[in-house]
């Protein structure tokens, strides 16, 4: 089996989950095998685009974007314009893609790329699970083919972030996560999911420091500093395309994170899970049973987990607890800059760096 972590990568971009590409893309020991987009924090088809524009932005039109569910099993999609942004990822405008969704479903991509490499693929969930539901309810073999499904979603010994209880990917679809978390209850013990609620992914906290080493790291002009003061949407000038996009984005995430009382910071959920779904010694975890309420008046899309056994099902999930947010965030501004640099050369024509 090759070093390189082959993932399938299902996501609702979203300003947190376009660093999570960036971060993926930045990896040379990740091959992303399809980007599947989900409906969540904007509609499934501007998922898509966002994701498509990402990848091209980036030169890598060589990767599938499949197209998934338009909405949750069985509710109405909610979106999240006011966290992401009316197009999902902040202030910035993406050059408008030229290539294409594939012609099949996300929820066929899952099921035909784990036929193709069975034990093989790693998934990462970084929206909410309805592809993935689909894909099990109409092949209930999935979760063995799996090498390994890393999740982000939940809320464990923390606040939800969506209700009192319940976290956002949870809760815009929690019978489909529902549905995963027992159709993985199958899979050996040493290949439960990896799931990242709040718990840990709240202590992934990017300041406008971060962007600011990655614009100097990268070498791209001026180096700017977003400042809690500056007017809302001003766009950057900074000369390189993923610095500068990347920091439009993440601009109008800190004004969200701040108009909520939580500072001139945001919350990086997605990249973090993307680096567990690469290493998962990352993060240390306890293994519980995990379950979703899907009826409770108040209590909607809360992620239950038994850690003692008391329901009398065995775990089906590793819930990561714990991490170091320095160690990672260290990790994400080196790669991300490495990585815009070497973008920024391609588009310019002068080659690889020596
Ligand atoms: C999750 O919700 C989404 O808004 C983010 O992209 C992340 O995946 C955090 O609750
Ligand atoms: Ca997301």
């Amino acid at each position: 089996m090759s070093a390189r972590t082959s993932l399938i990568v299902d996501v609702d971009t979203g300003i947190d989950d376009s660093l999570a590409l960036l971060y993926l893309l930045a990896r040379d020991d990740a091959e992303i095998v399809a980007v599947l987009s989900t409906a969540g924090n904007v509609p499934t088809s501007q998922v898509a685009q966002n994701n498509l524009a990402w990848l091209e932005l980036c030169g890598r039109t060589d990767i599938e974007v499949a197209v998934g569910a338009a909405g949750p099993l069985s509710t109405p999609l909610r979106t999240t314009e006011d966290t992401h942004g009316p197009q999902g990822i902040g202030y910035a405008i993406l050059p408008a893609p030229t290539h294409r969704p594939s012609d099949r479903t996300a929820t066929q991509a899952w099921i035909d790329l784990t036929r193709e490499r069975p034990g093989e693929l790693v998934g990462l969930v970084t929206g909410p699970l309805t592809n993935l539901a689909l894909a099990v309810r109409a092949d209930p073999a999935l979760p063995a083919r799996l090498r390994r499904l890393v999740i982000m979603g939940g809320a464990f010994h923390h606040p939800g972030n969506t209700t009192p209880v319940a976290e956002w990917n949870i809760s815009v679809d929690p019978e489909a996560a529902a549905e995963v978390f027992a159709a993985f209850s199958e899979v050996p013990a040493d290949r439960t999911p990896i799931v990242c609620g709040l718990d840990v992914t709240e202590r992934i906290v990017l300041r406008p420091e971060h962007l600011r080493r990655i614009a100097e790291l990268s070498g791209s002009t001026p180096v700017e500093t977003i400042r809690t003061e500056d007017a809302p949407s001003t766009r950057s000038a900074t000369s390189n395309p993923v610095v500068r996009h990347l920091s439009d984005a993440v601009r109008f995430y800190f004004e969200f994170h701040r108009d909520h009382g939580q500072g001139f910071i945001a919350h990086m959920h997605d990249p973090f899970v993307a680096a567990v779904a690469l290493d998962p010694d990352v993060a240390q975890y306890r293994s519980a049973t995990v379950d979703v309420e899907t009826e409770g008046r108040i209590t909607r899309g809360q992620t239950v987990a038994d850690w003692f056994g008391l329901w009398g099902r065995p775990p089906n999930a590793r819930v990561a607890l714990d991490t170091d947010p320095d160690a990672f965030l260290d990790d994400l501004v080196d790669r991300v800059a490495t990585f815009a640099r070497t973008v920024d050369r391609a588009v310019k024509g002068s080659g690889p760096e020596a």
